[in-house]
């Protein structure tokens, strides 16, 4: 019987310039540069710049990028209006993904043109923070803060959320955490976004298919599952107990085990330490809670399969975004804050690859395993005669 690639593993579909993950070592290379390096020496905006353009800006072309930033990071009035009719416990997730396929009704959108399609990645990267924290505000009831134009991309999103403009070391622990999330390779989102790209359809219904494909637990959405889970647990002496009956039970223990990293994570051990740090300043039991978790996890796969599983970047997000006091149900969302930067990369390249092989309309094979009534097919019956 042929072998069937479930879920498309280890199948090479493209060529990308973008991002490249060695699986076996535990690094992510963004257009060349070990994120590491990154993490360290560079922000997040000059990432995006990295990520888009295929190369790290000088001075001027930084600035001139953060002044498109500011400019468009002020979203339409009449769309917050539109927030307000929504229900306030609708996921953020929902909320995203239908407010980023509405862009298009309010920005013209030129499909063929490759330096627009830059404009349209520099819109959605500018306008989707502001997305996500107008709506936290109109859920609770509060003004609606507008971006400062003096603030970082880190900053501005955490001030939109809070009303309150971050200290410097919160602010470089986010910033740090956008550059983490920026790509990814061929994960589940950003092929979802270059698959809707290759039919030719627009950035902005792109990038909202690719915030569909991201909610799931699976994928991005297990940040917001990890976190449940630390509060469900809520005592580092009740981990080892729930660990094996989840792990007994055939569960899965979120933001462990990845399709590609066969190690660590590099971002989940850089994600780590930043949690570490900042739960010896808060005093909170999260990020110990979580340890706990990956050991326990890593000792009962071994016992129960005898395999190796590993940390992915979602099991010490979701700490550390809650001991920043964000909501919690604003991890998966905050993913797609940073990750619509690798989506508009991938969509760039997805449509205007310059190199051959150049991508082509996505259209994989499946195998009939139906119903078969032999060669002339079934025998229709009119409704009438159906029993
Ligand atoms: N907890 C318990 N068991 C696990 C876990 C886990 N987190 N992950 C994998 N396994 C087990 C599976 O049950 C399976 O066992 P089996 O061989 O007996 O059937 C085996 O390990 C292999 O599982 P696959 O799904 O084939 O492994 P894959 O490497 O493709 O899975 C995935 C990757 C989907 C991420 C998986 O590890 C998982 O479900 N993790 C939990 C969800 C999660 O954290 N997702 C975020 C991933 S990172 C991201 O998308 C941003």
């Amino acid at each position: 019987m042929e072998t069937k690639n479930i879920g498309l593993r280890g199948i090479e579909v493209a060529d990308t310039r973008i991002s490249n993950i060695d699986g076996e070592k535990g690094k992510l290379i963004y257009r060349g540069y070990d994120i590491l390096e990154l993490t360290k020496n560079s922000t997040f905006e000059e990432t995006a710049y990295l990520l888009l353009y295929d190369k790290l800006p000088n001075r001027n072309q930084l600035d001139e990028f953060n002044a498109k930033l500011i400019d468009a990071r002020f979203i339409p009035k009449q769309m917050q209006k539109n927030m307000g009719n929504w229900r306030k416990d609708a996921d953020p997730m929902d909320m995203l993904q239908a407010f980023v396929a509405a862009l298009a009704g309010y920005y013209d959108e030129e499909f063929a043109n490759k330096e627009a399609s830059y404009d349209k990645a520099i819109n959605l990267i500018a306008k989707v923070p502001t997305i996500v924290a107008s709506w936290n505000r109109i859920r609770n009831g509060l003004d609606i803060v507008d971006p400062d134009p003096t603030l970082s991309h880190a900053a501005n999103f955490l001030y939109m959320m809070s009303g309150k403009r971050p200290d410097p070391e919160v602010e470089k622990i986010f910033d740090v955490c956008l550059i983490l999330h920026a790509d990814h390779t061929f994960n589940a989102s950003t092929f979802t976004a270059r698959q809707v790209a290759s039919t030719r359809a627009h950035m902005y219904s792109a990038c909202s298919a690719a915030i569909g494909a991201l909610s799931g637990e699976l994928h991005g959405g297990a940040n917001t599952e990890v976190m449940k889970m630390l509060l469900e647990i809520g005592d580092i002496e009740k981990v080892e107990e729930w660990v094996k009956k989840e792990m007994s039970e055939g569960n899965r223990i979120m933001g462990m085990g990845h399709a590609v990293y066969k190690t660590y994570d590099p971002r989940a051990q850089v994600l780590k330490e930043l949690s570490r740090k900042l739960a010896e300043k808060t005093k909170d039991p999260w990020f110990d809670i979580t340890e706990k978790i990956e050991v326990t996890t890593i000792s009962e796969m071994k016992k129960q399969k005898g395999k190796d599983i590993y940390p992915n970047v979602d099991l010490y997000s979701a700490s550390l975004y809650y001991m920043l006091k964000i909501p919690m149900d604003l991890n998966t969302p905050i993913f797609a804050i940073s990750r619509v930067v690798g989506w508009a990369a991938h969509i760039i390249e997805e449509k205007f690859a310059e190199a051959a092989p150049k991508p082509a309309l996505y259209r994989p094979k499946a195998t009939y395993v139906g119903k078969y009534c032999g060669p002339e097919g079934c025998e229709y019956q009119t409704l009438d005669l159906r029993k």
